[in-house]
Order: structure tokens, then C-alpha cells, then sequence
């Protein structure tokens, strides 16, 4: 503000209202004043490099306690008419210097939002990292790799409905309903008189009833038992049916497949061995075991303490089921397995919790 700075004044000559006005009055002429505050407060705001530094240019200037403000103050020592010429003149400095100070406001925004958007840019096109794949099951695998053996030898890869008849799960398969063996396992009955597959054997009714004979397929599936869970035993798990229908077929068919089925899958000698075994659609039936791979035949959980696991019963189609599918038990005959395609990942992978694989969880599944 360029009025004359006396200070200290005197208060006795403030309160006797002495010399007062003289010392109020200007310097220089308030209207020069006015003009040249604009000119350098145009330059200011013209200058100003962020919304920061304008706000402070425009609180020195147009501010309560501003450069216009103080001017103001001055014009009591003027006559009347310089007065109010100059309070027009300090109207219009104000209006010209709020609308310079708006348009650099403006533009100050643009281009701070220009260098937000370019600090910000992400190039769209520029492939994600560190996205981590999924995992493939560990029963999908073994599954897959079953399935590519086989197809190799001959077979076809069929699918059957999860929820069967009795006929096919059961009555085509030379279980009628007074057979005792229908109580080996536990079926999950739906209120229609349906049920869940209790195992893919009734693919191969299905496989023969459709295709005929000869016949070389197997099924993969999932399947479904009424059990108590526990570390070996869940209500829903995975098998592999196999079969081959043709003439002539005899056990050293069955034992060949076999072999060539378990060297693959684990990739090295097994100890496997072999017993009678009842299974009313084969005759004669086997039971298929291999040491456990788990405890290494000392015993543990999984293999119930034997140090053997029960993994492939197989036999000789029954010629009652061969008779079921419309074929003529004299011409055809053939072998079939049912692999526990769940306890063979297991065994594979040393997973001593069936319950795991079910489970969903990440911690388990990121390991395969
Ligand atoms: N379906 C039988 C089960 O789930 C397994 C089975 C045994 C399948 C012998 C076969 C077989 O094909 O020949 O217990």
C-alpha cells in the first residue's frame, strides 16, 4: 500500500485526531496506483506455474486484506470526484484481474489434469504379468493321461449320466434286486426310484447297447456312495471303467492291459498282486492290488494298516451281461476293469487325505 509508514505513531495524536489525514495520504496517485497493481498482477497470474501459486497471487491481490483492498482504503483523502473515478477504475481492475484469474485457473486444470492422465496412462495392449494359471486337478491329470494311453491302444473315451437307472446300474449288470451284493455298496436313491451311479459300470451296458461289439472303451467318471467320510473314503469320487469285447478274449488280454495301464501311470514297477475276487459282472473276478506308495507297505491310513491298495478289480465280462447288452455270450466275450481313479492320484501324488481333493482349496490345489 504506498501511504506514508509512520511508525511508531504517537497514540495520543491518534486519539486527538491529529494530523491524521496527512498522514493518509498518498504517495502517488491511487488511479497510477490501480493501473500498475493490474498490469504486474496480470504478469503474476499470467506467471503462475500451479492452482497453489495462483491462489496465493490472487489472495495478494483481490484478497479481503489484498492490494485492491488497501487501495480502497486511501480514498477518503481524495475529492469527491478523483473518488469516484477512481472506484470505478478499481471495479473494473477487479472484474479484468478475476477474469484473468478464472481463464489461468482453467487452463492450470487442464494441463494438470493433462499430466495426471499421462502419469496414469496404462498401455492397454502391453500383456498382464504375474497372473498366476490355474492348476490342472491332480485327479484331472492322471485322468487325462489314462485317457491318452488308451486312446493310443485302441479305446474310446464314452461319458454316461451320473444319474442311472437301477437297470443299468444295477439289473443289467447281473445285480437283480434280491442280490446281495447291492448292498456292497451304498446308494443314494432319488425320490423318483432314479439313484447316483454307484460306479461306471453301467457305461459298458450303455457302450455295448449302442455300439455293438467289438468293442474296446473306457469311462471315466465320477460316482457316488451313501458313506461316512474319512482320510480314504468320500461320498463322491472318481473311476475308470474299462472294457474290451471281443472274440476270444481271455485273462492274459486283461493282465497285459493292466500292466501296461499301472507301468504308465506311475511310470516305474509297482508291486501289484493279484486274488479272487466277487464282482457279479465278472467271471472269473480279480482283485487288483498294488503296494501302497503311501507308507511303502508298512502300513498307514490310507491303505488301512495292510500296506496294500485295493486299485483295479477286474475280470471276465459275465456272460449274463453280455446276454443283457443284445450280444451272443458264445461269439463275444471280453475283460473288464474298474480303476479307483481318485485312489490312483493319491497314490501317485502321496495325498494321504482324500477329503483334500474336494476341498477347493488353494494351499492344496497350487501344488499340482
Ligand atoms: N464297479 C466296481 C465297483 O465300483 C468295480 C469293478 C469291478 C468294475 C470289477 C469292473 C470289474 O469292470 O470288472 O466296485
Amino acid at each position: 500500500m504506498a501511504t506514508l509508514q509512520v511508525d511508531p505513531i504517537p497514540r495520543a495524536l491518534y486519539s486527538l485526531g491529529l494530523l491524521i489525514r496527512e498522514l493518509e495520504i498518498p504517495l502517488t496517485n491511487p488511479i497510477q496506483t490501480i493501473k500498475d497493481l493490474t498490469q504486474s498482477a496480470l504478469g503474476n497470474i499470467n506467471a503462475a506455474a500451479s492452482l497453489a501459486d495462483l491462489e496465493k497471487v490472487r489472495v495478494a491481490v483481490l484478497g479481503r486484506k489484498g492490494e485492491l483492498a488497501g487501495i480502497s482504503k486511501t480514498f477518503g483523502a481524495m475529492a469527491p470526484e478523483d473518488r469516484a473515478k477512481a472506484g470505478q477504475l478499481l471495479n473494473e481492475a477487479k472484474a479484468t484481474l478475476e477474469k484473468s484469474f478464472e481463464d489461468r485457473k482453467a487452463s492450470l486444470e487442464g494441463s494438470e489434469s493433462d499430466q495426471r492422465f499421462k502419469a496414469e496412462w496404462i498401455d492397454l495392449t502391453v500383456p498382464p504379468q504375474g497372473i498366476a494359471p490355474g492348476h490342472i486337478h491332480p485327479v484331472t491329470q492322471v485322468q487325462d493321461e489314462i485317457e491318452q494311453l488308451f486312446i493310443s491302444m485302441g479305446f474310446r473315451v464314452l461319458d454316461g449320466p451320473e444319474v442311472e437307472t437301477d437297470y443299468y446300474n444295477f439289473d443289467a449288470l447281473n445285480i437283480p434286486s434280491d442280490h446281495p451284493a447291492r448292498d456292497m455298496q451304498d446308494t443314494f436313491w432319488m425320490t423318483d426310484g432314479h439313484l447316483l451311479r454307484t460306479h461306471t459300470s453301467p457305461v459298458q451296458v450303455r457302450a455295448l447297447q449302442k455300439y455293438g461289439a467289438p468293442m474296446r472303451m473306457i469311462a471315466p467318471g465320477r460316482v457316488f456312495r451313501n458313506e461316512e467320510v474319512d482320510a480314504s473314503h468320500e461320498h463322491t469320487f472318481y473311476q475308470v471303467e474299462g472294457m474290451m469285447v471281443d472274440r476270444d478274449v481271455s485273462v492274459s488280454h486283461l493282465i497285459y492291459f493292466m500292466q501296461t495301464l499301472l507301468s504308465s501311470v506311475f511310470g516305474r514297477k509297482v508291486t501289484v498282486r493279484l486274488r479272487p475276487g466277487y464282482f457279479p459282472f465278472v467271471e472269473p473276478g480279480f482283485e487288483l492290488d498294488i503296494q501302497c506308495l503311501i507308507c511303502g507297505g508298512n502300513g498307514c491310513a490310507v491303505c488301512k494298516q495292510s500296506g496294500w491298495v485295493e486299485l483295479l478289480p477286474c475280470g471276465l465280462v459275465h456272460p449274463n451281461v453280455i446276454a443283457n447288452c443284445g450280444l451272443d455270450p458264445q461269439e463275444w466275450n471280453g475283460f473288464a476293469f474298474g480303476l479307483g481313479l481318485t485312489r490312483l492320484a493319491m497314490m501317485r501324488y502321496a495325498i494321504d487325505d482324500i477329503r483334500l481333493l474336494q476341498s477347493g482349496d488353494l494351499r492344496f490345489l497350487n501344488q499340482f
